[in-house]
């Protein structure tokens, strides 16, 4: 069943907004002009994963005979991390980066004159 979940214009690039819908808590968030919505429900132990950080996973930059040349910021890849256990998710797919046996429940938002809707 589809429902209603806010106007596009309310969501603020990597600020979770809740929603409850059908008995579940869920997060939509904006990321690089993408919307995701998630379960508030971690596949770990059940944590608020939405109430973790979201932020962009670190990577190492490596040269040509794979020493380190230090890390940085990858703004493509952006994680959601557990606050119970530090579990990170990618927001895209919601696979746990150390253990992808771990997978968030996601939604595919849709949104239909600048308003966005989940089905469930
Ligand atoms: S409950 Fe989320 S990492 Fe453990």
């Amino acid at each position: 069943m589809e429902h209603y979940v806010c106007e596009q214009t309310e969501l603020e690039e990597r600020k979770m907004y809740y929603v409850a819908l059908e008995g579940l808590e869920i997060g939509v968030i904006l990321v690089n002009d993408q919307i995701h919505a998630i379960e508030n429900t971690c596949p770990h132990f059940e944590g608020p994963v939405c109430l973790g950080n979201v932020s962009e996973r670190v990577r190492m930059r490596m040269d040509e005979n794979r020493m380190s040349e230090g890390d940085y910021h990858s703004k493509e890849e952006v994680n959601v991390v557990c606050p119970w256990h530090g579990f990170e998710f990618d927001i895209k797919s919601g696979e746990c980066i150390a253990d992808p046996q771990f997978v968030l429940r996601k939604f595919n938002p849709q949104v239909k004159d600048g308003k966005v809707y989940i089905t469930i």
